[in-house]
C-alpha cells in the first residue's frame, strides 16, 4: 500500500521549535510515513499531505503569526485533512509535569480544524538564542533546554498509530 504522506509545520523565531518538528518527522518516517518538515511559512498547499502536523513557540504567551498564518491560509483543505497541533514554550520542567493547553488562538485553530490532538513541549533558550530578553534570562540561570526528545516521540508514535489504524485493510 502507499505510504501516508505527513506534513509537519512549524513556527519558529530561533530553531528551537524545528528541532521538535524534525524529531516528529524522524519519529513518523521511522514509524513507515512519508515525512516532509517545512516552516509554516513556506506552507502554500497542504492537499498533497494525508495528515498535518503544526507546531509553534510560544512568545508572551501566543503562537507564532507564520503557524497561525499557515493555518487560516490552508483551512479548508485541513478540515478535511487529520490535523494535530503543538506548542513549545516552558523553559522549564512545568510541560513535564503537567498537560499544559493550548494558548488562547491554538486553542481557536484546533476547534476551527477539528484537530485530534495538542501537546505543549518544553522549549529551549540558551546562550546561542538571539535578543536580550533571551540573555538576559540566560545570564540569570533561566535558560536551559528543555525539549524532551522521548516526549516527543512518543506523541508522534501515538499519532502514527492512529493514523494507521484508520488505514483500510
Ligand atoms: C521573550 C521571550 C518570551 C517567551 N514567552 C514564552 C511564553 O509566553 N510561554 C512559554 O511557554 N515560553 C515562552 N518563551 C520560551 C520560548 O517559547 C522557547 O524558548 C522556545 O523554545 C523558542 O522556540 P523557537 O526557537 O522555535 O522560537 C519565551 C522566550 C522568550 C525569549
Amino acid at each position: 500500500m502507499k505510504k501516508q504522506r505527513i506534513l509537519v509545520a512549524y513556527g519558529s523565531k530561533h530553531g528551537a521549535t524545528g528541532g521538535i518538528a524534525d524529531e516528529i518527522g524522524r519519529t513518523l518516517e521511522q514509524d513507515g510515513f512519508e515525512t516532509e518538515v517545512r516552516p509554516a511559512s513556506e506552507v502554500q498547499d497542504v492537499t498533497r499531505f494525508d495528515a498535518v502536523v503544526l507546531g509553534s513557540s510560544l512568545y508572551a504567551g501566543r503562537w507564532q503569526r507564520d503557524a497561525l498564518r499557515c493555518a487560516s491560509r490552508n483551512a479548508d483543505a485541513l478540515v478535511h485533512r487529520p490535523v494535530w497541533l503543538f506548542s513549545s514554550g516552558p523553559v522549564d520542567s512545568s510541560a513535564e509535569q503537567h498537560e499544559i493547553p493550548p494558548v488562547p488562538a491554538a486553542a481557536k485553530t484546533m476547534e476551527h480544524l477539528h484537530a485530534r490532538g495538542h501537546a505543549t513541549f518544553g522549549g529551549s533558550l540558551t546562550t546561542e538564542t538571539p535578543g536580550w530578553i533571551a540573555h538576559t534570562l540566560v545570564k540569570h540561570g533561566k535558560g536551559g533546554d528543555f525539549r524532551n526528545p522521548e516526549r516527543i516521540r512518543t506523541w508522534a508514535h501515538r499519532i502514527g498509530s492512529e493514523l494507521r489504524s484508520q488505514e483500510p485493510e
